[in-house]
């Protein structure tokens, strides 16, 4: 009984880490090919600023990034106007992010143009991945 329960804790393991480095790699696909039109080799640190700086819109209101998915990617967010949780954004414990590059630019597109006013680049979208990415 013993060992049956090891081996199925052995291949929980073995299944959680293969789904982990599956999703890493879908994420380095999207890297590679962002890099391509990136200005300067992508920087992790570079991309945890970018997350937390505040940008104003006309009227003074404050939003960023970390603004609805919080200041640190391995823990739920919250939305800022609907209050909705949304969950982390660090691959390693949510091995579904970036694993679906339509959904990546749908969002990046979106939450950009909400955040910014205008469309992130490739190398802020290629810094913030390559940061979620080393979680
Ligand atoms: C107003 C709230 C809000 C803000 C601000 C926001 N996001 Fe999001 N983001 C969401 C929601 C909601 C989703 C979709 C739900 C989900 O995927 O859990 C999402 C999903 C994403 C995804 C999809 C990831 C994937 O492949 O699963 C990316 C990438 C993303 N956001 C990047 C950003 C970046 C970069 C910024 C800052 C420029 C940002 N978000 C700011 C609410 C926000």
């Amino acid at each position: 009984m013993k060992a049956l329960i090891a081996i199925v804790l052995t291949l929980g393991l073995v299944v959680g880490a293969l789904a982990s480095t599956l999703a890493r790699a879908d994420a380095d696909a999207q890297i590679q090919a962002l890099s391509a039109q990136g200005a300067e080799p992508f920087n992790g640190a570079a991309g945890e600023s970018f997350w937390q700086r505040k940008f104003s819109t006309k009227n003074g209101e404050k939003r960023s990034c970390s603004g609805c998915h919080g200041i640190d990617p391995t823990q739920v967010g919250e939305h800022q106007k609907t209050a909705k949780s949304i969950k982390p954004m660090a691959v390693r414990v949510n091995p579904e992010r970036f694993s679906d590059s339509a959904k990546s630019d749908k969002w990046f597109g979106r939450n950009c143009r909400w955040t910014l006013g205008r469309e992130c680049t490739a190398q802020e979208k290629g810094d913030v991945m390559t940061w979620l990415n080393q979680y």
